[in-house]
């Protein structure tokens, strides 16, 4: 098995990764991470989807891919140049991409539980942690990913990982399995 070649590649995806490319964004999700999303997504028929950091939308683009016409998706970023890369690749009545600080979205959030949640941003992962994972439904996946070591971390990352991951372990409303491939990925799925 080789799980570096994909067959299902989302058609915006190469115009989005030369935009990504272009403007130097060097944070982008991986091909692993969103054929996994894209997986997990389609097992939600008519679902609600948040993505935390949007980025240039290459996990969004695949995300898309899964879903079905019924389901919606949400997209947050805090940076109007990476979302309106995403925004303009990607015109889908099902998604709504979302300028804004997800800090204040996340506390400010009322509205209906989500069926999955790809927290790739500072806020929904290690800030805010609690209020994020109180919006995913029971049976609904928390995905994580940038789990091991990457290039770009800055000093003092690594432990704030560890702690974040042995705080993950201790709960009893999830089931969780980390995954040592693509850029280190846990996926959790609450349970109560
Ligand atoms: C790891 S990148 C996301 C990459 C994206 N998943 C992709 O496939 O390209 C993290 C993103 O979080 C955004 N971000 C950082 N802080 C944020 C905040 N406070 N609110 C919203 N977005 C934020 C950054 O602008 C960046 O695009």
């Amino acid at each position: 098995m080789v799980d570096s070649v994909f067959s299902d590649i989302p058609v915006q995806y190469a115009n989005i990764a030369k935009a990504t490319k272009a403007i130097e964004f060097n944070m982008a999700s991986d091909m692993q991470t969103g054929s996994l999303l894209k997986t997990l997504v389609a097992s939600k028929p008519s679902g609600r989807i948040l993505e935390l950091g949007t980025g240039t939308g290459l996990a969004t683009s695949w995300i898309l891919d899964g879903m079905d016409d019924r389901t919606r998706l949400t997209t947050i970023d805090n940076n109007e140049l990476l979302l309106d890369i995403g925004r303009a690749a990607l015109p889908d009545a099902r998604v709504e991409f979302v300028l804004a600080d997800g800090y204040a979205w996340i506390k400010n959030y009322s509205g209906e539980k989500f069926d999955m949640i790809f927290a790739d941003a500072m806020p929904g992962k290690y800030d805010l942690f609690e209020e994020t994972i109180r919006l995913v439904k029971e049976g609904g996946f928390y995905v994580i990913d940038d789990m091991l070591p990457q290039p770009n971390w800055p000093q003092g990352h690594s432990e704030k990982v560890e702690s974040f991951i042995g705080d993950l372990e201790k709960r009893n409303d999830v089931a969780l399995t980390k995954l040592n491939w693509s850029t280190g990925i846990i996926i959790v799925t609450k349970i109560k």
